[in-house]
């Protein structure tokens, strides 16, 4: 296996990344540091380490986007026997959900078997865009989508800023687009409570760079190695 390619498997970073790690003088091989982009390495053989660490395969990773339906909880087993994200998953290998949605918010979410991956996506120092779309009873004026955007006021409290746009009005109902970068505890109805509103229904459409796109309510799909990457390449 090319050398930028064994990095990227072991989580290090994205191939891209890898070469310049090589190319810093960072790596190793049985000990030889290696500077050369076209080296092979011999997974069962060699040992490689970064920055004096040695590196090892991971048991196969698994990524997985998941579009949670609106009455999943996300929960490996739910003390109230409600129905979980994991029902609607097969896998041979024991997955956990990156983050968490409301039982009744639907969309994006991530499943993997990966920590490093999973911390990176949800830690609050990497600032991860997470993008909603909001359905709210009635017009929203431009004052309120204003106050949304400043931070509203939760019992004295200043929740952080938001990216707000109004997408449209049916003459019922208007929908919203909501970009936070953190994940607090059901972070975007309680903006609208606050401003007296209420969603009737949230779904998050997209995660940092990776969107949700035509993926079928209910069904999984893998990550592809880009996507992947845009995670790992933000450390
Ligand atoms: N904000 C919410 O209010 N609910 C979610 O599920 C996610 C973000």
């Amino acid at each position: 296996m090319r050398l930028n390619k064994f990095l990227s498997s072991c989580g290090v970073a994205s191939r891209r990344k890898c070469e310049e790690i090589i190319l810093e003088g960072r790596v190793q091989i049985n000990n030889k540091v290696v500077l050369t982009l076209a080296t092979d390495v011999n997974e069962k053989k060699d040992v490689v380490s970064l920055d004096g660490k040695v590196l090892s395969l991971p048991n196969d990773f698994v990524y997985l986007k998941l579009n949670k339906p609106k009455g999943y909880a996300c929960t490996s087993s739910d003390e109230r026997g409600r129905k979980t994200i994991f029902d609607l998953v097969e896998s041979d290998v024991r997955l956990f959900n990156v983050g968490r949605l409301d039982y009744d918010t639907e969309g994006l979410i991530f499943l993997t078997n990966d920590g490093d991956f999973a911390n990176m996506v949800t830690h609050p120092r990497f600032n991860i865009e997470k993008e909603y779309i909001a359905t709210v009873e009635g017009e929203m004026k431009e004052s309120e989508l204003a106050v949304l955007r400043k931070g509203v006021v939760e019992n004295g409290v200043r929740m952080p800023q938001a990216k707000v746009k109004l997408l449209g009005y049916d003459g019922k109902f208007s929908k919203v687009s909501v970009v936070i970068d953190e994940g607090q505890n059901r972070q975007v109805r309680r903006m609208f409570d606050c401003i007296g509103k209420s969603i009737k229904l949230l779904k998050r459409v997209r995660i940092g760079k990776v969107v949700l796109g035509g993926l079928y309510r209910g069904k999984t799909k893998p990550m592809t190695q880009e996507e992947i990457d845009f995670f790992k390449d933000i450390k």
